[in-house]
């Protein structure tokens, strides 16, 4: 299993975020999540494409995640797409339509993902398998950093893995929120292969480390 681990810019020093961004990379993450909060469908409020743009400006090549806690999404998706955003997911709550939504990001030629709430069923995805490229599945209930990890949706990720199988299709699934050192191995297990952390990677004064500890656990179950 090719896994993937994807620093979560929400926990980093924003005044520092162009060095934070790159040095999370250098020290072996594979893709940056970038949580963009609105104060309006999450009780918190964070950035804007123009941040996405100014990480690209400062030269951060690696991809960029754009995990969208918005609501309305389409506007934003048309503006990070241009910012130089790699990936986009949205939570299917948030949108009108989901699949038109899910369209617009993939026209901008980047992923499109749906973000999956602790207590949202995998319903959502029955009819849109054809126009999903990763799927993020929430492990805290979204708005922030630094939550203790749900273990009642471990059950919901051995699903959706079954379901992805069960597609044909080439589609990555996510895990966001309380993954760390003890938790990566239980969400890998159930069928996870990217994971986004946030505080466990921040919070340490030792980067490489960090992920080189969760690298670890990931081969264990290789
Ligand atoms: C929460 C965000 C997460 C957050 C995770 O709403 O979607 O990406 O950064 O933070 P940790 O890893 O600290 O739980
Ligand atoms: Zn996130």
């Amino acid at each position: 299993m090719n896994y993937l681990i994807a620093p979560s810019l929400l926990s980093a020093d924003f005044a520092r975020l162009g060095e934070q961004a790159a040095a999370v990379i250098q020290a072996g993450g594979d893709l940056l999540h970038l949580d963009v909060m609105d104060n309006h469908y999450v009780p918190n409020l964070t950035v804007g494409p123009l941040v996405c743009e100014s990480l690209r400006k400062f030269g951060i090549t690696a991809p960029i995640d754009v995990h969208l806690m918005t609501k309305p999404v389409d506007r934003l998706i048309t503006e990070f797409a241009k910012a130089g955003a790699t990936q986009i997911s949205f939570h299917p709550e948030a949108s009108d339509h989901s699949a038109r939504s899910l369209d617009l990001i993939r026209h901008h030629h980047c992923k499109a993902g749906l973000a999956i709430n602790p207590e949202t069923t995998l319903q959502c995805l029955e009819f849109l398998w054809d126009k999903i490229d990763f799927i993020l599945i929430m492990t805290v209930n979204p708005g922030f950093g630094g939550q203790k990890f749900i273990p009642a949706v471990l059950e919901k990720i051995e699903k959706a893995r079954t379901l992805i199988g069960k597609s044909g299709k080439n589609i990555r699934l996510a895990v966001d929120g309380g993954i760390n050192k003890d938790t990566i191995e239980a969400v890998a297990k159930a069928g996870a292969d990217t994971f986004i952390a946030g505080s466990a990677i921040f919070n340490t004064s030792n980067y490489s480390e960090t992920i080189a500890e969760m690298r670890k656990k990931l081969e264990k179950i290789k």
